[in-house]
């Protein structure tokens, strides 16, 4: 039994706090299906809101919120998207744009900073004329923050000249803001603004928001109206849901102007993770609330063994691929979970005997 855990597995893994809790006890419901749910209204009109969009649709997960876009979009089976090849809907949602919406993903190189360049997304753009055995691109897909950057931003110059290119090609632009807060505030930017070339957004208060269910996708009227029908078909229209939504009001209102004090502190265990000999991070990624931290060769310890390492101090991290672990700062992270988490690592790392 270790006396502390600190869990950075993921910004996904906090708990509901009282405020949410006692907001859904206490939640005003009625038939979500039917339209009649009053505390969804009320986070949905919120959410449009915040983004500056027509409308808005409560949806169980960013999984969700992103398959029911991409699908909205592509309404004609063999319909072609450009995303990024790091991109979480590329890698991390179970191809379900093929599987279940027969939509051909084609990628583009995610640089380092977690954009596409712009030339290559053109190049990538089918030339209609030759649809005899081109599929038709209908939809480009941008990530902000890009997860698998390390949570780095997107400006919103640069989502502005995407959504010029689609323009100037009819396509559509969504983009996964499943942490789009964390991007606004890291950029001082609004949301509204940072979404403004977005014909769709999908926006997940399940991550550095706090909130223990849910995304919400915003869009056109008529873009909402067509999702919400796709989201019934998909099994994600629930009934009394305003239970899920008020908790997800509370994190919207308290916990956004937490997210500045998440990225103060990811910064500082980027920079005490670097201090410790055998591990780098690269100082300039960490830009939001995520922190990739390489072991080097010369410690000779695996990424799942340090995390196993790591573990049996109570500290909580997931491996991010050969030689590197991902550290994930939430609001119920607090500057001395931090400090002790760099202790117990330093013990892990250069500590221990038998290390491999
Ligand atoms: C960038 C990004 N998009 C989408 C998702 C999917 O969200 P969910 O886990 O709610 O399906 C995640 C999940 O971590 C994510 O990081």
């Amino acid at each position: 039994m270790v006396a502390r855990t600190v869990d950075l597995r993921s910004d996904t893994v906090t708990k509901p706090t009282e405020a949410m809790r006692a907001a859904m006890a206490n939640a005003e419901v009625d038939d979500d299906v039917l339209g009649y749910d009053p505390t969804a209204r009320r986070l949905e009109l919120e959410v449009a809101r915040i983004a500056g969009k027509e409308a808005a649709l409560f949806v169980p997960s960013g999984t969700m919120g992103n398959l029911i876009s991409v699908l909205t979009h592509c309404q004609v089976r063999g319909s072609e998207i450009i995303l990024g090849d790091s991109s979480h809907i590329h890698i991390y949602e179970n191809g379900g744009i093929s599987t279940i919406g027969g939509v051909h993903p084609r990628t583009v190189k995610n640089n380092d900073d977690g954009t596409m360049d712009i030339e290559l997304i053109e190049a990538a753009i089918r030339d209609p004329s030759f649809e005899i055995c081109f599929p038709t691109t209908r939809l480009i897909c941008l990530e902000n923050s890009h997860a698998h950057s390390g949570g780095r931003c997107l400006s919103p110059e640069y989502v502005d000249r995407v959504g010029e290119l689609a323009k100037k090609y009819g396509l559509k632009l969504h983009i996964d803001g499943a942490r789009i807060f964390n991007a606004s505030v890291a950029l001082g930017v609004p949301v509204q603004r940072l979404v403004q070339a977005a014909d769709s957004v999908s926006i997940c208060l399940s991550k550095g928001l706090g909130a223990p269910v849910g995304s919400v996708i915003v869009g056109s009227e008529s873009f909402i109206a067509k999702a919400k029908i796709l989201r019934k078909t998909l099994g994600g229209g629930m009934r009394q849901v305003g239970v899920l939504c008020a908790a997800a009001y509370i994190a919207l209102q308290e916990n956004v102007g937490k997210l500045e004090g998440d990225h103060k502190r990811a910064k500082t265990l980027a920079e005490g993770l670097n201090k410790i000999k055998g591990l780098k991070v690269d100082l300039d990624s960490v830009q939001t609330n995520i922190v990739y931290c390489d072991i080097l060769e010369s410690v000779n310890i695996t990424e799942t063994k340090l995390c196993k390492m790591l573990e049996g101090y109570g500290i909580l991290v997931l491996p991010e691929g050969p030689l590197r672990i991902r550290f994930v700062i939430h609001h119920q992270i607090s500057d001395s979970d931090v400090q002790h988490s760099l202790s117990c690592i330093q013990l892990a790392v250069n500590g221990a005997p038998n290390k491999k």
